[in-house]
């Protein structure tokens, strides 16, 4: 709840008080039901507007009129009280004071406050006239009347101080917050590791901070050129824990999509204001919500020429309220922030993927060089993605395995031929130098700036389920599905492919070697789901080429063959 809001919301609860304390002066001269009566418009009126106060939508469509409504509420009630005081001294006069202080408090305008000024004096004095004709002197009215309006006049200047200070206050502290917002959002912006991350990020942060409707970002594809929307925001609640209601829903998608390409032909800004007065060529538009479309420009030189957009920051606010001119400096200062922030990270993203598939080349080069571990990682890589979807790992994970796949065993670069091919046993230094390559692997990817989920893949491809893995030998609590999954496809490949130590292992006995890891090295679910595969005839299709060239097929037709003949 913003300032604003919270100064109507506490104004609305306090007005008890009021009543409270007018019933306490006006004592024996109110009636029970004249009571009740007043207890009841107020509980109405203020129900009303704290209503409003809890909801921005709500307050910006609604809120000034009801103020207005219940000041002149609040002037009935008091002056019907100061009508049941008709002593010259009464008491109950200062409660004008409350009406004045909270116009000033709640950010009332100067015409506002002249005008419950003008209406608290006139009812005062009509009221002290009414209730003393009979009873006093003229000159006894005229200097009640006097005195009271000297007393309400004091309250309107009291008022006009309070109003110009919370204002002053009020710009200082909203623009602070800007300040702040643009500072941390600026630094955050480097941390991101996708564009659509960054884009849900600055779209929450503009919208939140300029208390607007909702945005979307729209970025122009670089090989289309069309606009397409990579992430839009609306806030779900406004803070006080009340859900989203139709009457926020913001402009349709054909209306935000015409002002972004109106946008990027003119390279221009879009402005409408409430009501559909705009800085385009929209003009049959009547909208009663304030919409800017912003456009991402980025300058590759110091030539104007050199101009190119990358996308649209569409910002639209709440019905009936306009967005005001600091938050559309914001909404500026944003839409450059992103720009250029967009670029950059394009430009590392094509890097980093240049990096990845040159690395990705030389993993496979590594294992070309030797027969028994050519295509390992392709291999690897395949079963793991095909498992990771059987188990209804999310695209963005099954990418992760991917990459980490490819390059789990890049480490082995390290490890002599003379131990990669071994036929016979490793000695304990030989196994302990073969036992260094996932720590390897990661030294070699971690300058790559890969995402630390791939990182933890590729060094702990050789844990088990059991603890006993290396190189930390991590608890089963510590291995997350992607690890279990590629430990699994790694020693399925190495079981299913011919080795210098081993031919390749029978299907049947393979299987059964899979049964007894389960649960002891390898996940049981993975290890399930790796046999459905295998039962289903999936995982041929990625053998085909390594059983050609290693006469598996052959060995396989050639049991069944035999079986038959038995
Ligand atoms: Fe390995
Ligand atoms: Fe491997």
């Amino acid at each position: 709840m913003d300032a604003n809001r919270r100064a109507v919301f506490l104004v609305s609860c306090l007005r008890w008080l009021v009543v409270a304390s007018g019933m306490a002066v006006a004592g024996e001269h109110v009636q029970v039901w004249q009571i009740g009566a007043v207890a009841l418009l107020t509980l109405a009126y203020n129900g009303a507007v704290s209503w409003c106060a809890l909801r921005e939508e709500r307050f910006s469509k609604y809120g000034k009129n009801l103020s207005t409504v219940a000041g002149i509420l609040d002037i009935a009630v008091i002056t019907f009280l100061v009508g049941r005081t008709p002593s010259f001294y009464s008491p109950a006069v200062a409660l004008y004071w409350f009406v004045l202080v909270t116009t000033g408090y709640t950010g009332g305008s100067v015409r506002r406050l002249a005008l419950v000024t003008s209406f608290s004096v006139m009812a005062s004095a009509a009221m002290g006239f009414l209730a003393m004709r009979t009873s006093a002197s003229s000159a006894e009215i005229l200097t009640t009347i006097l005195l009271r309006s000297a007393i309400i006049t004091c309250g309107a200047l009291v008022a006009a101080f309070i109003s110009t200070t919370r204002k002053n206050d009020d710009v200082a502290s909203e623009r602070y917050s800007y300040l702040h917002a643009i500072r941390s959002c600026g630094a955050k912006l480097t941390t991101f590791r996708s564009v659509h991350e960054m884009v849900l990020h600055v779209l929450e942060v503009v919208v939140t901070k300029t208390r607007t409707a909702g945005a979307q970002l729209l970025l122009l594809d670089e090989e289309s050129l069309q606009l397409q929307c990579e992430g839009a925001f609306v806030p779900e609640n406004d803070g006080c824990g009340a859900t989203q209601g139709a009457q926020n829903v913001g402009p349709d998608e054909s209306a935000i999509r015409s002002y972004a390409e109106w946008v990027v032909k003119s390279r221009r800004e879009f402005l409408m204001r409430v009501g559909g007065a705009n800085s385009g060529e929209h003009s049959q538009i009547t909208d009663d919500r304030s919409v800017v479309a912003v456009p991402l420009t980025w300058q590759s030189s110091g030539t104007d020429d050199d101009v190119s957009v990358q996308g649209v920051l569409v910002v639209w606010g709440y019905t009936g309220q306009d967005i005001s001119e600091d938050a559309l400096h914001i909404v500026r200062i944003f839409a450059a922030m992103s720009a250029a922030a967009i670029v950059n990270m394009r430009l590392y993203t094509n890097m980093q993927k240049s990096f990845l598939r040159t690395l990705q080349s030389l993993a496979k080069g590594l294992e070309a060089r030797d027969e028994y571990t050519q295509g390992h990682s392709e291999r690897v890589m395949q079963v793991s993605c095909m498992l990771a979807r059987e188990l209804d790992c999310n695209p963005e994970t099954v990418e992760l395995l991917r990459n980490a796949s490819l390059l789990h065993d890049i480490g082995k670069i390290g490890v002599p031929d003379a131990i990669l091919r071994k036929p016979g046993k490793l000695t304990s230094e030989e196994w302990e130098t073969m036992r260094r390559h996932p720590l390897v692997s990661e030294e070699i990817c971690r300058p790559l700036g890969l995402s630390d989920e791939i990182l933890f893949l590729v060094k702990h491809h050789h844990e088990r389920l059991d603890g006993k893995g290396y190189p930390d030998g991590l608890d089963a609590s510590e291995q997350p599905l992607l690890q279990r999954i590629l430990v699994v496809a790694d020693a399925f490949d190495a079981m299913r492919s011919r080795r210098p130590y081993r031919d390749i292992m029978p299907i049947e006995d393979l299987r059964a070697e899979l049964n007894r890891s389960a649960g002891r090295a390898m996940d049981p679910t993975v290890v399930s789901s790796l046999l459905g595969l295998m039962e289903n005839g999936e995982t041929d299709a990625i053998y085909e080429e390594h059983d050609r060239s290693t006469g598996f097929l052959v060995c396989e037709i050639t049991a069944e063959d035999e079986r038959k003949a038995a």
